[in-house]
């Protein structure tokens, strides 16, 4: 038996209990005739302690020894400690050690394993299996352990199947680029990384599993940021003989199960939105609504002046930042600078600080009066003491980047409080989005998904008006699920496909095996897919995922660890048929 108990259980309950214990070397602080060294597990940290009145001498002696992570083994007494440490559940005891064995010596860590560490972003991940070993990194892998434990509990319950779908597939269409796996049996032929298990959750339908689910790994060849990797896992869900309300309720239910469950918060009845409305009043489809500074469209109450900038804007658009007029002129020009960043984009902005006293003053007062700003104040809902930042231009972008100033905004205020948390639904997205590039309409969800009804007949004239039963499920401004109702029967996927710019063959050659199932009963289905990774991530109060990921790859999608992707031989690459074009 390597261990009688872990090293954060032993209390005042255990005293002269004789115990063994095996872990790490965290520290040791060597007085000359008493050491202590502080022994590490996943379980917490216990205090050993070799007195050389006490210690035999040949134990003494290798403790003194140890070195930071040498994993030992020790049996010995649990005694009392002299002072003791209320901040630690063992801080009350200590162990006095009587026999030690090295199990594995350690070389010195090229980081410290402390929850604040000296090591940089690129030596932790280069060492990920030492920074686990770091709690703010354990806590957090056991943390997702436990939300995944409660969506089975929790979707189980409520009659879902975990079925497993296969990893070797087919491209299927989710907006992003596919990583693809070449076939040694095939030559020339390649298999395709799921960016989701898509078509299969819906051929699962057809095969009458309704209720799936799966916690499941996805991949995409996208560009990376703090809240994407290119394998990520998904709590994929499809149900039958359902409408979008069901599906809503159904999930719901579930991330408020987990809000209770894991963060003790009961929530109401989540707010809706609709798409036209978030991009109305916040700039973004996935607005966070823990804040106001909603969106104050200007247009009528500042283009009837001179002023050329706004009168030959498509949009003129404020928001009201609460307190904010105190700002120095220095304050505010680093914010017009941080929104003319090639990144937000922006030419410029204008202010208007609403006085406490009640007057308005203004970067523009040149062409507006007090009466003309006093409305900029009512539409932007400013109080005295508020800053009013307005921003325009061409509608889209400029609602674009009045969202990211919102935002920057929000959490320079501290108004972003990971604490409190607002779901939203997002709902009636457009089915079809415009892309510039290709100059072609591309699926905004996926091109399984279901025109409303009611629009069908805009398909032929409006394609861009046309509204999906297509929704997301927004928490505190991130993007955590969306999903629809799809498509079910053969002749509406394959108009789909056709208004999508795909010819019939191309349409065949893809989707085939989908549109063939439709015809042998495919029931009227939908479903969801919640980014497992970015839940588990806000409800441990971050955004940033890649720190609840065990072996995350970096921004170049490299795993620095392994040194991954890597190049591969030339016997490799003769097997599978593969001639390079680029230098190895
Ligand atoms: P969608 O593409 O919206 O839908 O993906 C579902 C959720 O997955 C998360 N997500 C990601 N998380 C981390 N890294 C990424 N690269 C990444 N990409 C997406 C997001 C997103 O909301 N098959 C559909 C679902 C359906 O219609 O049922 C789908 O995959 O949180």
């Amino acid at each position: 038996m390597y261990r009688s108990h872990n090293c954060g259980e032993l209390n005042a309950s255990h005293i002269n209990q004789e115990v063994t214990l095996a872990g790490w070397v965290q520290r040791s602080r060597n007085k000359g005739f008493l050491i202590w060294v502080d022994l590490r597990d996943r379980y917490g940290i216990t205090q050993l302690i070799f007195d050389e009145a006490r210690t035999q001498k040949e134990v003494f002696e290798k403790a003194a020894t140890l070195g930071r992570e040498f994993v030992i083994q020790v049996k010995g007494t649990v005694i009392e400690r002299e002072s003791k440490n209320a901040a630690m559940a063992t801080g009350d005891i200590e162990i006095l050690v009587s026999e030690l064995t090295i199990l594995n010596a350690a070389i010195i860590p090229p980081f410290t394993i402390e929850d604040e560490t000296d090591g940089g972003e690129d030596i932790r991940m280069k060492y990920r299996y030492l920074d686990i070993r770091r709690n703010p990194v354990k806590n957090s892998l056991m943390f997702r352990h436990k939300v995944a434990m409660e969506v089975r509990n929790y979707l189980s319950n409520q009659g879902f199947i975990e079925v497993e779908t296969p990893v070797l597939i087919k491209s299927t269409p989710e907006g992003a680029r596919d990583f693809v796996v070449p076939s040694r049996m095939n030559p020339g032929q390649f298999y395709a990384l799921p960016q989701s298990p898509q078509t299969f959750k819906q051929l699962l339908m057809v095969g009458g599993m309704d209720k799936y689910f799966q916690i499941v790994k996805c991949f995409r060849d996208e560009d990376l940021r703090a809240d994407r990797q290119p394998e990520f896992t998904q709590i994929d869900c499809e149900m039958a003989f359902v409408e979008q309300e069901d599906i809503m309720g159904v999930f719901e239910g579930l991330a408020s199960y987990l809000l209770k469950e894991l963060k003790g918060i009961e929530t109401c009845k989540f707010p809706r939105m609709t798409y036209a409305d978030a991009m109305r009043k916040y700039g973004n489809d996935k607005p966070d609504i823990r804040f106001g500074m909603e969106f104050g469209e200007l247009n009528e109450v500042a283009q009837h002046k001179e002023f050329a900038v706004f009168n030959s804007s498509e949009l003129v658009v404020g928001i009201a930042v609460p307190g904010a007029a105190a700002y120095t002129r220095k304050q505010i020009d680093e914010l017009i600078e941080w929104v003319k960043r090639p990144q937000v984009g922006a030419n410029g902005m204008v202010y208007a600080k609403y006085e406490a006293d009640g007057s308005i003053k203004s970067s523009v007062d040149k062409f507006y009066d007090q009466e003309d700003l006093k409305k900029w104040a009512e539409i932007t809902g400013a109080q005295p003491g508020d800053l009013i930042l307005v921003l325009s231009g061409d509608a889209h972008k400029t609602r674009t980047r009045l969202s990211a100033l919102r935002m920057e905004l929000a959490t320079r205020l501290g108004l972003r409080n990971p604490e409190v948390f607002a779901p939203l639904w997002v709902v009636d997205f457009p089915l079809l989005e415009w892309d510039e590039e290709s100059e072609r309409f591309h699926a905004m969800h996926h091109p399984f998904t279901s025109p409303k009804p009611e629009d069908m007949a805009l398909l032929e004239t409006n394609p861009g008006d046309v509204r999906a039963n297509a929704y997301d499920l927004v928490l505190n401004g991130n993007e955590i699920g969306g999903g629809s109702i799809r498509i079910h029967d053969k002749e509406t996927q394959a108009l789909m496909f056709k208004y999508l710019g795909f010819t019939e063959e191309q349409a065949k050659a893809q989707f085939g095996f989908l549109m063939d199932a439709f015809q042998f009963g495919a029931p009227p289905h939908g479903g969801l897919a919640f980014g497992f990774d970015r839940l588990v991530a806000i409800l441990g109060g971050q955004e940033t995922i890649r720190d609840f990921i065990a072996f995350p790859k970096n921004n170049s999608g490299r795993d620095v660890m392994i040194d991954a992707p890597s190049t591969i031989d030339n016997a490799q690459l003769t097997e599978l048929s593969i001639k390079l074009n680029v230098a190895q």
